[in-house]
């Protein structure tokens, strides 16, 4: 990947230095594996961040091999270091409109969301909105993210030259719409391939950048915008396709009566080829046997977003319901901001564990913790650059602390476990626990401007 070559060009090197603290990395999802074999935890960690801003060496501090041992060196005590966190699912344009009072989701995107998203074809709008955007993910130990932008092009290009700015692994693209939407916010099946095909060939590959065929959802896109989209993933199949599924009654409703000849809502998405393993669906609620079985059968991924689905009313999502064996969906995890309510991923995730207790199947915190970091990475195929503290990994990290606040402290002093310690650091947490964010080696939380 070049990606370090770009890091060093425009974020300046990372020198080789030593950090010490806690540390915690995924090895594999521990619904598989089971929960013993899915991490390795070090009470005295130590990671090497080599000059390139990648991991040289991680481990035990005790077996450190002797040419690291005089290194410069960053001590976190008793926080725990592991990757920086993955979020696979929000909206750039929608960072600052969190919180908007709305009946259901068609309500909310009509009545405050198409009006927001419309502000983006100001190219210096959407630039300052990038820097804020991106702060927050910083603030939040977010370093990489599967994101929406909006129809504008100069919207992307704010984001992804802000990204690549600071060394930051971006997946985001130009959303497509051309109907059921206000005219400030429609393309048209022809514009909307056209600037895609621009901004891959502009963007894609460019430092840790990657562009992900954005068609919104079916209720905002033409028969004809969908088979445009098609074509656009049949051309460039390697990339990351993302969009929304069965979030919504009404939307399932509309769907049904734009497509009549569909099956089902999953149906239409097929029906254009729009299915595969780097295919990425947010919500997934309703999803019917014959769907589910249908993306298990494709490795399309379903993006679980709990605090956009609790805020507007969509229902509850039944997480190991959608990994059942036999017709496995691989499963992600999302803010969904703004129809998430927390730019946080502790705060999703606690999200997450509620919901879970609600539909009787309960998420533990490894379960929780690994989606955020390697799961979310591996259906991103970015696994072999960031998700765990593996050598040879970026050092994208976030330094997490258990005792962040009073009341934090106070329920520390009682956690007899990690499960328990990681456990009310998800279900306490915010950005307050984020005691330090890492991209590409360089710690970037404590320079931003408070
Ligand atoms: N479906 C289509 N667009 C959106 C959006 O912006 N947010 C959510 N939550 N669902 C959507
Ligand atoms: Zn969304």
């Amino acid at each position: 990947m070049p990606h370090c070559a770009i890091a060093a060009q425009t974020t300046g090197h990372a020198a080789l230095h030593l950090i010490t603290a806690r540390t915690l990395s995924f090895i594999d999802d521990p619904g598989i594996v089971g929960e013993e074999r899915s991490y390795e935890f070090h009470e005295k960690g130590a990671i090497v961040v080599d000059d390139d801003g990648s991991i040289a060496w991680s481990g035990s501090a005790v077996d450190l091999p002797a040419e690291h041992r005089d290194l410069p060196s960053t001590g976190y005590g008793d926080k725990i270091v592991m990757a920086g966190f993955v979020d696979a699912h929000l909206h750039f344009p929608q960072y600052r409109m969190i919180a908007a009072f709305g009946k259901d989701l068609l309500d909310w995107l009509n009545r405050y969301t198409f009006i927001e998203e419309q502000r983006y074809a100001d190219a210096g709008f959407a630039r300052q909105a990038a820097a804020k955007f991106l702060d927050e993910l910083v603030r939040n130990g977010i370093t990489s993210c599967l994101a929406f932008s909006t129809i504008h092009p100069v919207a992307l290009d704010a984001l992804f030259e802000e990204a690549l700015q600071r060394g930051m692994a971006l997946v985001s693209g130009k959303t497509m719409m051309d109907c059921n939407a206000p005219k400030g916010l429609s393309d048209t099946a022809e514009t909307g391939y056209r600037e895609s095909k621009e901004l891959i060939a502009k963007w894609h590959g460019v430092g840790r950048l990657q562009y992900a065929i954005t068609p919104r959802f079916a209720v905002t896109s033409s028969e004809a915008q969908l088979e445009a989209t098609g074509v656009l993933k049949r051309e460039h199949p390697d990339l990351i396709l993302q969009t929304h599924l069965s979030e919504n009654d009404a939307e399932i409703a509309a769907v049904a009566n734009s497509f009549p000849w569909s099956k089902d809502y999953t149906d239409v998405y097929d029906h254009y080829g729009l299915l595969s393993e780097k295919a990425f669906f947010a919500h997934g609620i309703h999803l019917s046997e014959r769907e589910l079985a249908r993306m298990s059968e494709a490795g399309a991924s379903v993006v679980h977003c709990p605090t956009s689905n609790n805020f507007l009313g969509s229902g509850l999502f039944r997480y190991h319901h959608t990994r059942e064996a036999g017709r496995p969906v691989s499963i992600g995890v999302g803010s969904d901001v703004g129809g998430g309510t927390n730019h946080s991923t502790l705060a999703t995730l606690r999200d997450a564990y509620v919901v879970s207790q609600l539909v009787g199947s309960r998420i533990t915190a490894f379960d929780a913790f690994y989606l955020a970091t390697l799961g979310n990475s591996r259906l991103m195929h970015l696994d072999h650059e960031i998700g765990s503290l593996a050598p040879g990994r970026t050092a994208d990290l976030v330094v997490l602390d258990p005792e962040a606040t009073p009341i934090m402290a106070e329920r520390h002093a009682l956690s007899n476990s990690l499960h328990d310690e990681l456990f009310a650091l998800m279900i306490m947490g915010d950005d307050r626990a984020v005691a330090e964010t890492y991209i590409a080696g360089k710690p970037v939380k404590s320079a931003l401007a408070r």
